[in-house]
C-alpha cells in the first residue's frame, strides 16, 4: 500500500505523544505508541517477581505481551518508567517487538513514537521526526502533569529521573536513541503544543 509510516523519535517527555497522536488524526493514519510495548513489558517483569534487568525475564515478558497488557492503568510513574527504560536495552527484548511494530506501520500506514522507529524500525520512513526540548523545559511540562495528576514531586526529582532515563537510552549498544540521518529535528522548548504540530505538519506536508 502506498499509505506513509511517519517516524517521531526523541527524549522522555519532548511531547511526541501529543503530537505524533495529532498528526496522525489529521492525516488519517493509525498511531502507535511504541514506549506501551516497553513499558507493558516492564510491569510484566515486576509483576512476575523478577529483575527488568534480567534477560530472560525480560524477553519472556516481551514474547507474552497481549493487547489487554497495554491497556493498563500502571504504566507510568518512575518505576515504569525506569522498568521500560531496563527491559528496553535487551537485545532479545527489541527483537521480540520489532516485527509486531513492522507489521502495524505497514498494514495501517501509521505514526509511530518512540525511540528508534526512524533508525532500526523503519528505516525507509516518508518522514522522520526528531522531537526535542532542552531537559529543563521537558521535566517542568513532566511536572506539571504530574501535579495535575495530584502526585507531590519535586521538579528536581523528575528532572534527575528524565535524566537519568534519557542518558540510559541514549548510551545503549540496541537502537539507541538518536535521531536518523535523515531525520527533521523540531526543538519544542520555546513552542506550545499548537507551534509544534504546525511546524511538523509543515515538515511533513513537504515530503508527502
Ligand atoms: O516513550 P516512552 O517514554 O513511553 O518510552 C518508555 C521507554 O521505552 C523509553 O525510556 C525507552 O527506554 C523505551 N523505548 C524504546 N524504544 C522505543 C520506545 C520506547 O527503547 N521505540
Amino acid at each position: 500500500s502506498t499509505r506513509p509510516v511517519i517516524a517521531v523519535d526523541g527524549p522522555a517527555a519532548a511531547g511526541k505523544g501529543t503530537l505524533a497522536r495529532r498528526l496522525a488524526a489529521h492525516l488519517g493514519l493509525a498511531y502507535l505508541d511504541t514506549g506501551l510495548l516497553y513499558r507493558a513489558t516492564g510491569r510484566r517483569v515486576l509483576d512476575a517477581g523478577a529483575n527488568p534487568r534480567d534477560p530472560a525475564a525480560a524477553e519472556a515478558a516481551a514474547r507474552g505481551l497481549n493487547p489487554a497488557d497495554l491497556a493498563r492503568g500502571d504504566l507510568r510513574g518512575p518505576e515504569a518508567d525506569m522498568a521500560a527504560s531496563a527491559v528496553a536495552a535487551q537485545p532479545g527484548v527489541r527483537a521480540a517487538l520489532l516485527d509486531w511494530q513492522r507489521d502495524f506501520g505497514r498494514t495501517h500506514g501509521a505514526v509511530l513514537d518512540g525511540r528508534d522507529i526512524g533508525t532500526v524500525v523503519f528505516p525507509d520512513a516518508r518522514v522522520k521526526l526528531f522531537v526535542t526540548a532542552s531537559a529543563e523545559e521537558r521535566a517542568r511540562r513532566r511536572w506539571l502533569e504530574l501535579r495535575g495528576r495530584g502526585a507531590e514531586v519535586a521538579q528536581e526529582q523528575v528532572l534527575a529521573e528524565l535524566r537519568a532515563r534519557d542518558e540510559q537510552d541514549a548510551a545503549r549498544a540496541v537502537a539507541p536513541m538518536k535521531p536518523a540521518e535523515d531525520a527533521v529535528l523540531i526543538d519544542t522548548t520555546e513552542m506550545d503544543a499548537d507551534a509544534a504540530f504546525a511546524r511538523a505538519l509543515a515538515v511533513v506536508e513537504g515530503k508527502l
